[in-house]
């Protein structure tokens, strides 16, 4: 396991306000990790740093095994770089299927070559397949993306990410509005998914992170107030006292 991003002393102020102060995460690939916190602790903002949507106003975001800085690239250069990013609301193509949502999910891969690869080939079958059956799709892989429950769209748009093969995929409470079994379901495919690669969860679903069974961040005003198993950081008084006992 080695360390695939690193965030230290990242400080971001909107008007005046500051919303992440003096932040350092480090992630490791492969690793599964949640980050909790209260409303308006900065989870978000922290993957709005790291994808390049917000630039901090001081810190540093390293990344991969050449130690690129993030902070000087754009965010298509950084989606290209490997960091894929759910957000909350599902965003596929409703009219088209299940498999052309993969399928246009893996056309537009970042690699150079993927492109030429592709093109109707069994491999882009077989790959289409192998991930509809990580998100627990494969019988669906003809109906239209519109049909589906609000799980499953939000297990295609995983699955679309995954198609691009990130090394870090960043998700932001992936949960919010799903049944018990589909959040169920969901904590089995972020693990899978973390098994090759790193993730980061957003969660505020207690249940949902115990059974992710990972380290956990919890962010409080910007910064890390404590992280560890989920056991340590619930017994934390701070913890406690400004999330867990509200
Ligand atoms: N673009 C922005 N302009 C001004 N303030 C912002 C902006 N983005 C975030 N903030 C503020 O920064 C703080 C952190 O917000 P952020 O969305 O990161 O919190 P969060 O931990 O994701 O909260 P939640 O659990 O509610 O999603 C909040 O006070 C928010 O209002
Ligand atoms: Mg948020």
């Amino acid at each position: 396991m080695t360390t695939l991003l690193e965030v230290s002393g990242v400080s971001v102020t909107f008007d005046g306000f500051r919303a992440i102060n003096n932040l350092s995460i480090q992630v490791a690939e492969p690793e599964l990790r949640a980050v909790i916190g209260p409303n308006g602790a900065g989870k978000t903002t922290f993957m709005d740093i790291v994808t390049g949507k917000t630039r901090p106003d001081e810190g540093r975001v390293i990344w991969g095994e050449k130690n690129v800085s993030l902070l000087g690239m754009t965010e298509s250069q950084i989606a290209r770089a490997g960091i894929g990013r759910k957000f909350q609301k599902p965003t596929v193509f409703e009219a088209q299927t299940v498999r052309e949502n993969l399928a246009m999910a893996l056309k537009n891969k970042r690699g150079p070559f993927d492109v030429l690869f592709y093109r109707r080939s069994s491999r882009g079958a077989a790959r289409i397949a192998e991930l509809a059956e990580e998100i627990g799709l494969l019988n669906d892989l003809p109906r239209r993306a519109g049909e589906l429950s609000h799980g499953q769209k939000q297990w295609l748009e995983i699955g679309m990410l995954l198609a691009q093969d990130p090394r870090l995929l960043l998700v932001d409470e992936p949960a919010a509005g799903m049944t018990p079994a589909e959040r169920e379901h969901t904590t089995d495919i972020l693990k899978r998914a973390a098994e090759t690669r790193a993730v980061v969860v957003i969660e505020h679903d207690m249940e949902f992170i115990r059974r992710l069974g990972c380290k956990v961040t919890v962010l409080h005003e910007g910064s890390v107030l404590a992280e560890g198993s989920l056991d340590h950081v619930t017994q934390n008084q701070q913890v406690i006292d400004v999330y867990l006992g509200r």
